[in-house]
């Protein structure tokens, strides 16, 4: 018998960014230190299928989860809030042996990794499902995902706590399509200006567009609002960008801040993952107090949001004015070995596989500080 941790490695996904989340996860596995975890890794499908023993590898070159199926390589599980069931439970070959591949979910997993961006995995509803059956998993908890996730009720978070962020508007789906013309009046009155528009609920720049002018507006904000019921509209800042990664629970650290620097007009999804062309600054080239300021944000935002784990908490720095805003935070930021995150903590001397050992020992404290709180209670005691 294996008295290694067992880690489950979730990725893919019903999100815009499930493609994004198989290259993060296929990083992370091949990071994991096989002398102390047993791994198993579990892909959930665009359509929500949950399978275990898929390979991300293969799906970076074309092959479908579905393949590892009919391989016999995969093997469809599904998720159950009920912790006297242990979690996860396996649909088909009910047969297979725990101890004989270690790809088989029998065994509870003591902890699991969602390496899942965007929606139904960054965003607390997976974590509403690992809580619900005691599962401890790596990263932030309900509200933190949830509200990392949704860029307008984190910007009243953090604006609350008094946190530097560049103004907004939101808006919504169904006032658009009721009236389009009137939104977009609103927007050009409040910012008369070249805007952003963004989904609420997103990520990797998806649905994000620049309206240069009012002409542009309708076409820009009606994309946005195919990928959420909800978008914000912000002034479009003459920006440099830059990033610090946050690691902890209720005492957490900044690395070092990195900058950087589109391929193209804005970050947009191209300039993240197609065309290689972005360049990263680690660390970035800003004065030692203007690196202070930021890696402080960061933990504030951290804070603020009741985030655990990890997160990447992103800037705007106003090239104009000088001025520093707190941009967004992402919970599950970009993961693979090249991606900004894990390269500043390299950076800042955590190396790939120790950072994912650091993040599995916070997952596992945070459980155990949860299981201290006592969930009966009986006035006469
Ligand atoms: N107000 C803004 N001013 C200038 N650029 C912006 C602004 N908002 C977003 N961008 C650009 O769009 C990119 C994506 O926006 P962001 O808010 O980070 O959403 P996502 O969660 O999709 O990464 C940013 O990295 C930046 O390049
Ligand atoms: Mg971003």
């Amino acid at each position: 018998m294996s008295e290694k941790l067992r880690v489950g490695v979730i990725f893919g996904g019903r999100s815009g960014e499930h493609e994004v989340s198989i290259a993060s996860a296929a990083s992370v596995l091949k990071a994991l230190d096989a002398d102390k975890y047993e791994v198993v890794p579990i892909g959930i499908t665009g359509e929500g299928h949950w399978l275990a023993g898929v390979d991300p590898q293969p799906l970076l070159q074309g092959a479908t989860m579905e393949d590892a199926v009919q391989k016999g390589e995969a093997t469809a599980v599904t998720m159950t809030g009920d912790p006297t069931s242990r979690g996860l439970v396996p649909v088909e070959s009910p047969d297979d042996d725990p101890d004989a591949g270690g790809q088989h979910p029998q065994r509870p997993l003591d902890i699991v990794i969602p390496v899942l961006h965007g929606t139904y995995g960054e965003d607390g509803t997976l974590q509403g499902l690992l809580e619900m059956a005691d599962v401890a998993y790596a990263g932030c908890g309900v509200l933190g995902a949830a509200l990392g996730m949704d860029k307008d009720k984190a910007k009243m978070v953090f604006r609350t706590a008094g946190l530097p962020i560049v103004d907004w508007l939101t808006i919504r789906r169904v006032e658009f399509e009721r009236d389009p013309e009137a939104v977009c009046a609103r927007i050009a009155e409040r910012f008369p200006g070249a805007v952003f528009v963004k989904p609420a609920n997103m990520g990797s720049s998806v649905g994000v567009g620049k309206a240069h002018n009012a002409e542009e507006l309708p076409g820009v904000v009606a994309e946005a609002l195919q990928f959420d019921r909800k978008a914000i509209v912000e002034p479009a800042i003459n920006c440099r960008e830059l990033e610090c990664g946050v690691l902890g629970n209720d005492e957490p650290i900044a690395s070092v801040v990195g900058e950087v620097v589109p391929s193209n007009e804005f970050y947009d999804y191209r300039a993240k993952y197609v065309d290689n062309a972005s360049r990263l600054y680690i660390p970035a080239e800003i004065p030692p107090e203007t690196m202070e300021t930021l890696r402080r944000l960061a933990v504030d935002a951290f804070l603020a949001l009741d985030l655990s784990g990890l997160a990447r908490v992103d800037f705007f720095l106003d090239k104009d004015s000088g001025q520093v805003y707190l941009n967004e935070v992402n919970t599950m930021p970009g993961f693979t070995q090249i991606s900004m995150y894990p390269k500043l903590w390299e950076a800042s001397g955590v190396p790939y596989p120790q950072l994912l050992d650091r993040l599995i020992q916070l997952g596992l404290e945070r459980h155990a500080e949860k299981r201290r709180n006592r969930t009966r209670y009986s006035p006469e005691e």
